[in-house]
């Protein structure tokens, strides 16, 4: 994210004005309260990170992280299911209650005259959620456009480059199976050449990937792909340093970003890249079916969009967003997200987020029958890790786990990656981790029954 929201203390930007206020006005404005209006807002997850942010005193995000009092605050901030241990939330995330009642709202408005509100009122307030994405991101709202995920963003930067017969596509094995599909698709119809690559994991250095990158470019090579953080293992890669190799040598530079926007802090302006796409329904506890594609501003004339524009060759950001006729409600509950997540803070968030992944990751590890997939250095990882355990089938675990202790977590079947995946959320509760880990533990004792 820009540098705008760093740590405990630091400024929020305010959407409408632009200047920098406290969290706690910047969330009283959000929300558009006064005191009396706060007192009757109890239930809303707004007024929670207000609670919370009372009791947060001077801390600094690290030491925010083990405070139970401010983050329970957060946690009832979300109507989940507590019957349940939700620990794959890398897949999708709930959204706060305030996300939802903002899109049952905008729902229902579009709903009382769809053709006169959805087209003529709600899109375009979508350019208000536009702007506030760019900022947070850290672009020119011209070069932001809003999809419906990762997925629709990144097949807009693969398809729509121009590429010849012959001309390479780099990227490394752990990279996304859409997106890999992507480009052997574009193999058999257009003739380039997909080239992957292997690296273990954990890997020993951030320099290690940027290296693994830059032996494996050629004079064919036109563009590379890489995760900002792997889906596999939530292996964070040095994606300026990587765009920054690239880019020096005329090679296009694609960043998917699907698990990182909202999971850990950056300026996306200063990553270098020419695209970058996301997902908002992953960790900005956006609703489902929303994302975004940064494309840089001297790269949109010339890309061609996916589904076809009147005019394909225009300098206009929105030309990659014209795919028919779909609901505002979700984009425009971005907005409610962004304010929920600003409101907890960009730093406090991630650093929350680490100190829920490593308290079962260390207490695990400990055991030298678990194998770690994840590097638990702050720069090479934060919510997610992947574990195997010898001698037992991470899909048997996984399976035994939901139906046994209704914990859910991610089986991960890769040539270089046996384990589960675990990712918790910042609604998730220290309990429910050691909920977890001691069911683990009890298989890792006398196995899994028969
Ligand atoms: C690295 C990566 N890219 C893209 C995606 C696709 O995200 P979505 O299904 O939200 O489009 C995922 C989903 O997990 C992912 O892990």
């Amino acid at each position: 994210m820009s540098g705008a929201v760093q740590d405990v203390g630091d400024r929020c930007y305010d959407a409408a004005g632009g200047v920098n206020v406290g969290r706690r006005d910047f969330l009283m404005r959000a929300a558009g309260v006064g005191a009396f209006a706060y007192a009757s807002f109890r239930d809303d997850a707004i007024a929670r990170v207000l609670a919370a942010d009372r009791s947060a005193g001077g801390k600094s995000a690290t030491e925010l992280a083990h405070n139970e009092r401010y983050w329970g605050q957060i946690q009832r901030a979300f109507a989940v299911d507590r019957s349940v241990i939700n620990l794959n939330n890398g897949g999708v995330n709930p959204a706060s209650r305030v996300v939802m009642d903002a899109m049952r709202r905008h729902l229902e408005f579009t709903n009382q005259i769809p053709a006169r509100n959805l087209w003529k009122i709600q899109d375009k307030q979508v350019e208000t959620v536009r702007q506030r994405l760019a900022r947070v991101f850290g672009c020119d709202p011209e070069e932001m456009a809003i999809t419906r995920n990762a997925s629709e963003a990144m097949e807009i930067a693969l398809y729509g480059l121009d590429l010849e017969r012959g001309d390479e596509v780099l990227t490394t094995d752990q990279d996304y199976p859409r997106m890999i599909n992507t480009l052997k698709q574009r193999e058999l119809r257009d003739g380039i050449v997909l080239k992957t690559f292997p690296f273990v994991n954990p890997p020993p250095s951030l320099g290690y990937l940027v290296d693994r990158f830059v032996e494996h470019i050629t004079p064919r090579t036109k563009a590379v792909l890489m995760s900002h953080i792997t889906t596999y293992t939530g292996q964070v890669f040095p994606v300026r340093e990587i765009c920054h190799a690239a880019r020096e040598r005329g090679i296009t530079a694609i960043v998917d970003g699907a698990h990182a926007f909202g999971q850990i802090v950056f300026d996306g302006g200063a990553i270098g890249c020419d695209f970058y796409g996301t997902s908002l329904h992953k960790w900005l506890h956006a609703p489902i079916g929303t994302g975004f594609l940064h494309v840089r501003r001297d790269r949109i004339a010339d890309h061609w969009p996916l589904m076809a524009a009147a005019e394909p060759k225009k300098n206009d950001i929105r030309k990659f967003e014209e795919i028919g006729t779909h609901p505002a409600a979700n984009r425009l509950a971005v907005a409610e997200a962004l304010t929920f997540y600003e409101g907890i803070g960009p730093a406090r968030h991630e650093a929350r987020l680490r100190h829920l992944r490593d308290r079962f990751a260390e207490r695990l590890a400990a055991s030298d029958r678990v194998r770690l997939y994840t590097s638990l250095a702050p720069e090479q990882s934060c919510a997610l890790a992947t574990l195997g355990i010898d001698g037992v089938d991470p899909a048997d675990l996984a399976e035994y786990l939901w139906r046994k202790h209704r914990v859910l977590v991610t089986t991960i079947k890769h040539e270089r990656v046996e384990g589960i995946r675990v990712s918790p959320n910042v609604y998730t509760t220290p309990t429910e981790i050691d909920v977890f880990c001691d069911a683990v533990e009890r298989v890792m004792e006398h196995g899994l029954p028969s």
